[in-house]
C-alpha cells in the first residue's frame, strides 16, 4: 500500500521510532565534531591556536594578579607533523581542585560571567586545546601548577567527551623546591610548524608589541626568540561592571528576574544593571504598564516582552567607561619602537564609546620606515593579536575604508608602502564573529570609531611624510645645483673677471638659501615621535557618532552592520 507522496507504508517512521535516536549532546562532543569552529581547521594554524590560548590565559592570569608577566613557550618537533608545545607562566597558579575542571571541561572558566576587559571570554580556549591534542595524537595534556604553597601539583589528563569532564591519567603532588608559582602546560598534538605572517612567531611578536610589559621567550624548532620588556609596569587594572539595559534580551531578562534577590522589578533594574536610577526604572515600568513594585518572580512573560521593548525605546545613561584599560600612547609607542625600530611613529587613543550597551574603545599606532620595509597590519582585540579571518574583520574593513594616498601612503585599498598599522579595540565584551575569536563584528559605531582613530593617526603621519619628501626633494636639487656650480663659477669668472673661488662661495650660499632641507626632528638613531597633536581621551567629550561618552544619555543603536 502506498501512502503520502507515494511512499511505502513501511518507509514512514513514527515519532516513537524517531524518539529512540533523540538524545542530548555534550559540549565536548559538539566541538570534537566541530573543531573548526574553534579555529582548528588546518595543521599549520593549530600550533598557533594552542600557543595563543595558553599565552592569552597566562597574560590574563598574571595581569589579574598584578604580576609582571614572564612567559616561556616551546614548540618541539617530536615526529613528522607531531609536536610538543610547552607554555609556562609566573602567574598565581591554579588550585589543585580546579585543575581537572579548568582543563577537562569545555565551557568552564572564570571570565564568562564577569563583565571585565579580559583576553578570554568563553571558558573554552584551553580545554579546546586539550581536546584537539587528544583527538589528533591520543595523548593526554600535562599540567603542573603551584600557587606558592610549597607544593607542585601535577596532572596528566584527557577529556571524557561524553561527560565533558576530566579523565585523570596521572596525578601527584611533590614539594616545590624553588619559589616558582604559576602554571606550566604541555600539549602533544598534530600540526605543522611554519614561520610566516600567521605563525606562532608572528603572534608572539605582535603580543610583545601590544604587551610591552611582558617578557616572552620562545624556543622554536628553528632557535630561540626573546622579546624583552620595554616598560616595567602594568597598564591600569580594568574594573568589572554590571550589564547595561540596552544589551539585554528577552530570555536573559527573564532569567535574571528569576535569579534576582530584589524585592521589586524597579529595584531589580536599579541594582542589577549599570546606571539605572529609581526615576528611570519606574518610568520604564509605567510605560510598559507594569507596576514598579511587582516582585521580580511575579513578572509575567508578556510583561517581560513589554518591558524589554520599552527599554529599547527609552533614553538611558551610558554605561561607565572606567572599566576599560587602554594601553595608552606611551605603551603603544614603546612596543612599536622596541619590536619594529621605525623611523617615525604616532599613536592615538579615542575616547570610550558604546555598542549594544557594552563600552568599548579604540587605539591606533602607526609606524613608518626604519626596519619596516613592507606594509604590516596588526589587528588586536583586548591586547590579543588576530591573525586569521582578516577579510571578515571590522578592523580590516576600516583600514580599507581610508584613502591612504591622501595621507601620503601608497595604497591599493590596503597600504603598499613601508608602514605598520597597529589597531587595538578593547571592551568588556568584544563582539567576535565566531567562537574562534579571529575577527571583530562590524557594528557601525565600531567601524566609525576605528576609522576616526586611524584617520587621526594618519594625519599626524602625513605631516611628517610631507616634511620628509619636501626635504628629500630639496636635498636632490641642492646636490644638482652644486654639481653645476664649479662650471658656472668658471664661466662667470671668465665673463666678469672676478675670482672663481669668490663666485663659487656665493653660489654655495645661494644653494643653501634656495633649498632648505629642513630638520625632521628626533634624536640621532631614534624614531621621530609626533606629539604635536596629542589628545588625551576625554571621558566627558561630546559623543562622536552613536557611541558617545560616559554620563550622557544614549539611544539604542541600530542593529545593522556596515559593509
Ligand atoms: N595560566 C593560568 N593561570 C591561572 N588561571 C588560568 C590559567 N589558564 C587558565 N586559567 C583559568 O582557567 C579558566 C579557563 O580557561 P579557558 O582558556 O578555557 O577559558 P577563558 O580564558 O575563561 O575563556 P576563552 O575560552 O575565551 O579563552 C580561565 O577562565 C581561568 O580562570
Ligand atoms: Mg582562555
Amino acid at each position: 500500500m502506498t501512502g503520502l507522496c507515494g511512499l511505502m507504508a513501511e518507509d514512514i517512521k513514527t515519532a516513537q521510532e524517531l524518539a529512540q535516536h533523540q538524545k542530548s549532546i555534550s559540549i565536548s562532543e559538539f566541538f570534537e565534531k566541530n573543531r573548526h569552529l574553534l579555529g582548528y581547521d588546518n595543521k599549520i594554524k593549530v600550533l598557533l591556536i594552542i600557543v595563543k590560548e595558553a599565552v592569552d590565559n597566562a597574560l590574563d592570569a598574571t595581569e589579574e594578579a598584578r604580576i609582571l608577566p614572564e612567559v616561556y613557550v616551546k614548540v618541539e618537533e617530536l615526529d613528522k607533523e607531531k609536536y610538543k608545545i610547552i607554555v609556562k607562566d609566573n602567574g598565581p597558579g591554579i588550585t589543585k581542585a580546579q585543575i581537572p575542571k579548568v582543563f577537562g571541561s569545555l565551557l568552564y572558566g572564570s571570565k564568562f560571567h564577569k563583565l571585565r576587559q579580559n583576553r578570554g571570554q568563553q571558558g573554552i580556549g584551553v580545554s579546546g586545546a586539550v581536546l584537539y591534542s587528544q583527538l589528533t595524537t591520543g595523548e593526554p595534556t600535562e599540567v603542573v601548577s603551584s600557587t606558592g604553597d610549597g607544593k607542585l601539583h601535577r596532572y596528566k589528563l584527557k577529556i571524557d567527551v561524553k561527560k565533558n569532564e576530566a579523565i585523570i591519567i596521572e596525578e601527584d603532588t611533590i614539594p616545590n623546591e624553588g619559589k616558582w608559582k604559576g602554571v606550566q602546560i604541555t600539549f602533544v598534538c598534530e600540526g605543522i610548524y611554519r614561520e610566516h605572517k600567521q605563525s606562532v612567531l608572528e603572534y608572539l611578536k605582535q603580543t610583545a608589541i601590544a604587551n610591552p610589559y611582558a617578557h616572552i621567550i620562545f624556543d622554536s624548532p628553528t632557535g630561540r626568540a626573546e622579546f624583552q620588556r620595554g616598560v616595567e609596569k602594568l597598564p591600569p587594572e580594568p574594573t568589572e561592571i554590571q550589564p547595561h539595559l540596552y544589551g539585554v534580551e528577552i530570555g536573559m531578562f527573564s532569567r535574571m528576574l528569576h535569579d534576582s534577590k530584589a524585592r521589586s522589578i524597579s529595584t531589580f533594574m536599579q541594582t542589577e544593571f549599570s546606571r539605572v536610577g529609581k526615576q528611570t526604572a519606574d518610568e520604564i515600568c509605567k510605560k510598559a504598564g507594569v507596576d514598579p513594585v511587582t516582585h521580580p518572580k511575579r513578572v509575567t512573560d508578556e510583561e517581560v516582552v513589554k518591558l524589554v521593548k520599552t527599554i529599547k525605546e527609552t533614553k538611558l545613561m551610558r554605561p561607565p567607561t572606567d572599566c576599560l584599560s587602554p594601553l595608552g600612547e606611551d605603551f603603544i609607542l614603546n612596543g612599536l619602537k622596541k619590536e619594529l625600530a621605525p623611523e617615525y611613529m604616532a599613536a592615538v587613543t579615542r575616547p570610550p564609546s558604546v555598542y549594544r550597551g557594552w563600552p568599548f574603545q579604540v587605539e591606533v599606532g602607526l609606524a613608518y620606515g626604519g626596519s619596516i620595509t613592507e606594509p604590516r597590519i596588526m589587528r588586536l582585540a583586548n591586547r590579543v593579536p588576530l591573525l586569521y579571518q582578516a577579510g571578515d574583520c571590522a578592523i580590516t574593513k576600516s583600514i580599507m575604508g581610508i584613502d591612504w594616498k591622501r595621507y601620503g601612503i601608497d595604497a591599493d585599498k590596503l597600504p603598499t608602502g613601508p608602514v605598520a598599522i597597529f589597531v587595538h579595540i578593547f571592551s568588556v565584551w568584544v563582539p567576535f564573529t565566531s567562537e574562534s575569536k579571529e575577527a571583530v563584528a562590524s557594528y557601525p559605531v565600531i567601524i566609525k570609531e576605528l576609522k576616526l582613530a586611524i584617520q587621526e593617526a594618519a594625519r599626524k603621519m602625513q605631516l611628517y611624510l610631507n616634511k620628509k619628501f619636501r626635504s628629500v626633494e630639496a636635498a636632490k636639487k641642492k646636490e644638482m645645483f652644486r654639481n653645476y656650480s664649479d662650471e658656472l663659477a668658471q664661466s662667470l669668472a671668465a665673463l666678469t673677471g672676478k675670482k672663481k673661488a669668490d663666485i663659487y662661495k656665493i653660489l654655495m650660499e645661494l644653494a643653501e638659501e634656495m633649498y632648505i632641507s629642513g630638520d625632521l626632528g628626533g634624536e640621532e638613531g631614534e624614531p621621530v615621535i609626533d606629539k604635536s597633536t596629542d589628545k588625551k581621551p576625554k571621558a566627558k567629550k561630546k559623543p562622536v557618532g552613536e557611541g558617545g561618552a560616559e554620563g550622557e544619555e544614549m539611544e539604542e543603536e541600530s542593529e545593522g552592520s556596515e559593509e
